[in-house]
């Protein structure tokens, strides 16, 4: 396996190259297991990493478990309502105390010698207690907390460092496009629908994280679809081709971006205008709520890929799981949209089938393309990838990179955050 690091004295940071006119990566940071160790230490053990969403918890007891970088976690609601986020660690000789997936308790017991810990990650009882002298501070064994837990808006994000940004000023850059995809609910809230389907390929997690936002692959990767339109007479292949061509992709800040199709009030060219002519209450709330020109940005259409491991599409949560350099587990958490007449949301729930789901026309065949490319860069003639379609023709305003929608601005924004965060200590 070729590595440039060592042997050049080069940095992690010197496998994204931000040359002007040819933007380019390295393929061993989608090969190189080193690489993959140091991206789970400088990137997702020191930033704000997505870990579920509220509605996920509803009740005191419920639970689930993530890992973060390679660290196992529990995320939990308490009896007094709030949520935590645990080191999934005995802190007795150190199993994992909760070996679910997700699940309703009131307590997490060890198996290996039966301590047990309360909700918020107490110590309330242990085997045999006499084995230890009477006094002994049971407080300072408790499962370990996280360093920090945020939710925006019920998105909840961990980070395991104390140092940097808060969440806030992390998500600054994305948040305006985060308001307007809640904004389709009028009131602005969202309840996951568990459990979330998933898939797992043989290839680097940074090769979904690129692919959710590329406007350039559709026509290709996805024809069988556009095919599928056509025979189906709901739209012909050069009306999808065409509307494919519009809108714009935009890299922002911090790592984050989004490809976006543009929006409207004309029922004949957005989904949301649509639903708002079909269903009249569904329009009157969300007059109620929004004046026309935050409607018009709410029917744009984007898939928002918050760094380093969310996307928020327009019928699920998806979310990066890297378990190694070549192998990569997905999560799509479809969510219905609060407040909106229920045959909104099951006509999401079936499009998302039919173009995500696992016998869907869609994903699959971009996971099929992860996987090729896993095979193609073991190939080292020329290691480098491009990312510089779009270069000559972007625009920055007001730090966003905006670009044709078949263009690699947000690629870009995303690997300039991988090379600072990689480049640091
Ligand atoms: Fe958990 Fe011993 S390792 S109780
Ligand atoms: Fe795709």
């Amino acid at each position: 396996m070729v590595v440039a690091v060592s042997e050049a004295r080069r940095t992690y940071g010197d496998l994204v190259v931000d040359d002007p006119r040819e933007f380019r990566v390295h393929g061993s940071i989608y090969t190189a297991p080193q690489v993959f160790e140091a991206e789970m230490h400088r990137i997702f053990e020191r930033t704000w990493v997505y870990v579920g969403h509220e509605s996920e918890l509803p009740a005191p007891g419920d639970y689930k478990t993530v890992l973060v970088g390679r660290q196992p976690l529990i995320v939990s609601r308490h009896e007094d309502g709030r949520i935590y986020a645990l080191y999934n660690r005995c802190r007795h000789r150190g199993a994992v105390v909760c070996r679910e997936e997700r699940g309703h308790s009131n307590f997490f017991r060890c198996r290996y010698h039966n301590w047990v810990y309360a909700n918020n990650g107490a110590l309330i009882g242990m085997a045999q207690a006499s084995g230890y002298p009477e006094d002994l501070d049971r407080s300072r064994y408790g499962l370990v907390h996280a360093a920090r837990l945020e939710s925006y808006r019920g998105l909840l994000f961990v980070n395991l460092s104390q140092d940097g940004p808060g969440l806030a000023e992390h998500l600054e850059p994305v948040r305006k496009y985060v308001d307007y995809w809640f904004g389709r609910s009028p009131s602005k809230r969202i309840q996951v629908i568990l459990p979330p389907h998933r898939y797992e390929y043989p290839g680097n997690w940074k090769l979904q994280a690129e692919n959710g936002f590329d406007g350039y692959h559709g026509n290709y990767v996805h024809l069988s679809w556009q095919r599928v339109l056509q025979l189906s007479r709901e739209s012909t292949v050069e009306e999808v081709q065409q509307y494919r061509q519009e809108g714009c992709v935009r890299g922002l800040r911090n790592g984050h971006g989004l490809l976006e199709r543009p929006g409207s009030l004309n029922p004949a060219s957005s989904w949301t205008a649509r639903m708002m002519h079909r269903y009249p209450e569904y329009a009157e709330a969300m007059r109620k709520r929004f004046d026309d020109a935050e409607l018009v940005e709410i029917s744009a259409r984007r898939n928002i890929f918050v760094f380093p491991n969310l996307y928020l599409f327009d019928t699920h949560i998806r979310v990066i799981v890297p378990r190694a350099v070549d192998r990569t587990e997905v999560q799509l958490y479809v969510y219905a949209l609060e407040d909106v007449p229920e045959a909104i949301n099951r006509s999401r729930y079936r499009g998302h089938e039919r173009f995500y789901g696992p016998a869907g026309f869609g994903a699959p065949d971009d996971i099929e393309v992860f996987t090729e490319m896993q095979t193609g860069l073991a190939a080292t003639g020329d290691p480098w990838n491009l990312l510089n379609r779009g270069q000559h023709r972007e625009r920055v305003v007001d730090g966003e990179h905006i670009g044709h929608t078949t263009d690699e601005a947000p690629q870009r924004s995303l690997y300039r955050e991988w090379k600072r965060m990689m480049s640091e200590a």
